[in-house]
């Protein structure tokens, strides 16, 4: 599925997020930044040693790990994008220790990271629905909202991608886009 948000192309499909051939995309990675499952392991296993050095780097100005909501950028490695945006989401305790404003904080901070990188397009994962067990439904709500928002707050991006794993989540977040009447 597509839609425009001022000059920003919004898609909407399924497949693997490291096959993205993108300016960017978006990790969703846990506060160390050493890897993990999921899109973390796919990244790390596909995009080479490279990515987790360069995420060492990182943790020496970080000693407490990146926290929820913020975003860094590391090489893409041996993957198609040249960079990766590594981001924490929130995990799901219920939804009211303020886990939709602090994932509505990662999508909105990776974007801003890549409007000041001069990134053009960008491939995010849904953030937060695996591991952390944020209900997609809930998540794509606050994801595709953010996301529109942002687009329509500022130009620079071109494309903004959203890469299902699977047909379900494909089906939710289309059917949110297009419940939500959301403004673009
Ligand atoms: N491409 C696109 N989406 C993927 C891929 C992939 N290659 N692999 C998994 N996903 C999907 C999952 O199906 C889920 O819908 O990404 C979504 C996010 O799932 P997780 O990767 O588990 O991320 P998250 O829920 O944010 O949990 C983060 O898991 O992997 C660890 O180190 C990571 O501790 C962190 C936690």
């Amino acid at each position: 599925m597509e839609a425009s948000v001022g000059s920003a192309k919004l898609k909407l499909l399924q497949g693997d997020i490291t096959e993205q051939g993108t300016d960017a995309i978006v990790n969703a990675a846990n506060s160390s930044l050493m890897g993990g499952g999921g899109v973390d392991g796919a990244i790390h296993r596909k995009g080479g040693a490279q990515i987790l050095e360069e995420c060492r780097l990182i943790r020496r100005s970080l000693p407490d790990g990146l926290p929820t909501g913020d975003a860094v950028a590391t090489t893409g490695g041996r993957l198609r994008a040249k960079k990766v945006i590594h981001t924490v989401g929130p995990v799901w305790s219920g939804g009211n220790n303020g886990e939709p404003e602090m994932l509505e904080r990662a999508y909105r901070n990776c974007l801003a990271l890549a409007l000041k990188m001069g990134i053009k397009t960008i491939s995010f994962p849904s953030i937060s629905t695996g591991a952390y067990e944020y209900p997609v439904e809930k998540a794509s709500r606050v994801a595709l909202r953010a996301v529109v928002d942002f687009l329509g707050e500022n130009t620079g991006i071109e494309e903004v991608r959203f890469v299902l794993h699977s047909k379900h989540d494909l089906w939710i977040y289309e059917e949110t886009l297009e419940g939500e009447k959301l403004r673009y």
